[in-house]
């Protein structure tokens, strides 16, 4: 039983529907040991009996039995494992790969073998000592003479210890000299038991080998016996299991492939480098901008009180037809708040329009005074203590216009409050009272406590009720939801109209919103910066584009040694999805060195930190690069896996 059998095998190309045979009907026998040299027409057929015997082709009719066993009846893998395992290819243009180095050359049939590294390097170094190569084993392809690079090319065939090496022109390109070194070398190729097929056009190179079949017009016209084929010799049993590219593998390849068009790689990398950036800065300036609206705010306010007004709609635009008592918080309103969830109390207030303080024979005016109430912080108290009763809380301002050299006396100080109100009958009354300063607060307004208001109003007889309160919620995370239960309470006004019941007034509503629209703005922004992910993502499009067809020779060398087509695929992903990842993570190292920066400057002028990148913000950036350069990836990928190794490795 023969080693490799040929048999009956057809193979025509169309043209349309012409058929053009190519060959018709060839059946050889080959055995190891042997050196068979086709001979033929340029052509004749000779490349395409050649991929038919590697696996590169498997349309055709007729069959390829190895050990008696079809290798066409497999399956795609079983060719891409028949290639790898059992078929080493050496080509007329060599087809070395030119970023790589001549040790990594012959070091790529071996990535898919599981041999540990050290092994690799090992057998490579080892195969290049064979053809004589040990000193030029870190130059690139380029560096080296014709004769210099088959020789690289046949080491590389040899890698994965095949039963067959298959020659197209091996000395095609190569003068006289540099043919016999090659065509020796292939003869002791013979002479370990592997059977060499070559195929020339030449009848010198022909006369070389131990058998040379002649083929004429598509059919074997003869087949001679030169010599005697090599001894058969025992084989010994590699350790070596040939797999395919590993992850790890593919990364490398596409690592050493950056590396080589670096300038190109890093000019790409920056290119997306700025998109990303600008989406995490953005983003980083939101936190910061509203934190620190938020914190200003807080200053001032009690972020944990809530001032509640009646909702009153009027039709008149100067509010004459708006019945003040509609504007009275009712008990029942209170108890309605304060059952709200996490509402700890209720506290009733007034507010009146124009006040005026008189001390010293100095008069100070407020536009807007309302009771002491818990918006108002205790800590920008700075001198003394609330308003209790018949007590006042003036502000600074007002201290130092009643007692210019030491503001700090009027504490125990007595000060005339008037306020103007107006009776049943809607006739104006100024309301009067003598009251101790308690206090002094930095900002803000004077008060007293509604229980001094009140009673400054029974004296005259007026009754009131609180026309606004405060409701004080357990914790800051939970005024939101309390606010929008305020907000969402209705009823029905006296034309029948359903209208929401209450307001929300006050510095804290004011924040809110302000922060809800900050935010809006900011991702809004980050979103316009992410405009520029698309210009990156076209980047990496044409970028792999240009390195698909820059090397569709690697390709095919790569499926020639049995890369599977998901191989190539995850070559060129591999490669986007560094790009991806190098350049955000470049993109979030100059975010956070610009925050440095900025937040320095912020930290003198407004002595709080400007931007705020979370590592949510990070995590983010980094995602949305890999994610885009994967995408971009698929369609270059796929065509580098679709690509027909025959086609690329023909020698033009
Ligand atoms: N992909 C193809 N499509 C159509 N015709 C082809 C293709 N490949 C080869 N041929 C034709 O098949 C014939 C044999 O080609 P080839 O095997 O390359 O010849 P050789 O290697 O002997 O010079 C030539 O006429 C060539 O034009
Ligand atoms: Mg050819």
């Amino acid at each position: 039983m023969a080693f490799l059998q040929l048999k009956n095998i057809k193979k025509s190309f169309y043209l349309g529907k012409k058929e053009f045979p190519v060959l018709k009907d060839i059946s050889v026998n080959f055995e190891r040991g042997e050196f068979v040299s086709i001979l033929g027409e340029s052509g004749g057929g000779k490349t395409t009996l050649l991929n038919i015997i590697g696996g590169l082709d498997s349309q055709y009719e007729g069959d390829v039995l190895l050990d008696n066993t079809s290798v066409k009846s497999g399956s795609e893998k079983g060719l891409d494992a028949y290639r790898s395992k059992t078929i080493g290819f050496i080509f007329q243009s060599f087809h070395l790969i030119s970023h790589l180095t001549i040790l990594q050359n012959v070091m790529v049939p071996l990535e898919m073998s599981n041999l540990s590294h050290s092994k690799r390097v090992k057998r490579a170094q080892d195969l290049l000592k064979q053809v004589g190569l040990e000193e030029h084993m870190s130059k690139h392809p380029g560096q080296l003479s014709g004769g210099q690079k088959q020789r690289v090319a046949i080491a590389r065939a040899l890698a994965n210890d095949p039963d067959i090496i298959i020659a197209d022109e091996p000395t095609g390109a190569l003068d006289s000299q540099n043919t016999d070194e090659i065509l020796d070398i292939l003869n002791d190729i013979s002479k370990q038991g592997k059977l060499v097929i070559a195929v020339t056009h030449s009848d010198k190179v022909a006369n070389y080998g131990t058998r040379v079949i002649h083929i004429v017009d598509g059919q074997v016209d003869s087949d001679t016996q030169l010599r005697d084929k090599a001894p058969d010799v025992e084989k010994k049993v590699s350790d070596a299991k040939v797999t395919h590219l590993s992850f790890r593998n593919t990364f490398s390849m596409a690592l050493n492939h950056m590396r080589y068009y670096l300038g190109r790689n890093l000019l790409i990398i920056f290119g997306s480098m700025i998109g990303i950036f600008s989406v995490i800065f953005m983003l980083g300036l939101g936190n910061g901008v509203t934190g620190y609206i938020t914190s200003e705010m807080n200053k001032t306010v009690n972020p944990t009180a809530i001032q509640v007004t009646k909702n009153v709609t009027s039709s008149d635009p100067t509010g004459a037809d708006i019945d003040p008592s509609d504007i009275n918080i009712t008990d029942k309103n209170e108890k309605t708040l304060k059952k709200i969830d996490n509402v700890n109390s209720v506290e009733e207030g007034y507010f009146v329009q124009g006040a005026k303080l008189v001390a010293n024979d100095k008069s100070a005016q407020e536009q807007f005074f309302q009771t002491f109430n818990k918006t108002i912080k205790t800590n920008d108290i700075k001198q003394g203590t609330k308003p209790g009763k018949n007590e006042i809380l003036i502000t600074k301002a007002q201290a130092k216009k009643f007692n210019k050299k030491d503001y700090k006396s009027m504490i125990g100080k007595k000060v005339n409050l008037f306020l103007t109100t107006t009776n049943a009958d809607k006739q104006p009354v100024q309301v009067q009272r003598e009251l101790t300063v308690s206090g002094i607060i930095k900002s803000g307004t004077s008060s007293i406590s509604y229980n001094t208001l009140k009673s400054m109003f029974t004296d005259q007889g007026i009754k009131i009720q609180p026309n606004f309160v405060t409701v004080n919620v357990d914790k800051t995370q939970d005024v939101k939801a309390v606010q929008t239960k305020i907000k969402n309470y209705e009823h029905k006004d006296a034309k029948g109209k359903t209208v929401k019941t209450y307001q929300i007034t006050g510095v804290g509503a004011i924040i809110d919103t302000l922060n809800t629209y900050l935010q809006l703005a900011f991702n809004v922004l980050a979103a316009i910066a992410g405009i520029s992910l698309l210009v990156s993502a076209i980047m990496i499009i044409v970028v792999l584009y240009i390195s698909v067809s820059e090397r569709t020779k690697e390709i095919g060398i790569l499926r020639a040694i049995g890369a599977r087509r998901k191989d190539i695929r995850n070559l060129f992903i591999s490669e986007a999805f560094l790009l991806g990842l190098f350049s955000s993570i470049l993109a979030v190292g100059v975010a956070y060195l610009v925050q440095m920066g900025a937040n320095s400057i912020s930290m003198s002028a407004l002595k709080m930190p400007i931007i705020d990148i979370t590592t949510g913000n990070a995590i983010f950036g980094i995602l949305v690069s890999v994610i885009i350069s994967l995408l971009a990836a698929l369609a270059p990928s796929r065509r580098a896996a679709k690509l027909d190794p025959r086609e690329t490795l023909t020698d033009e």
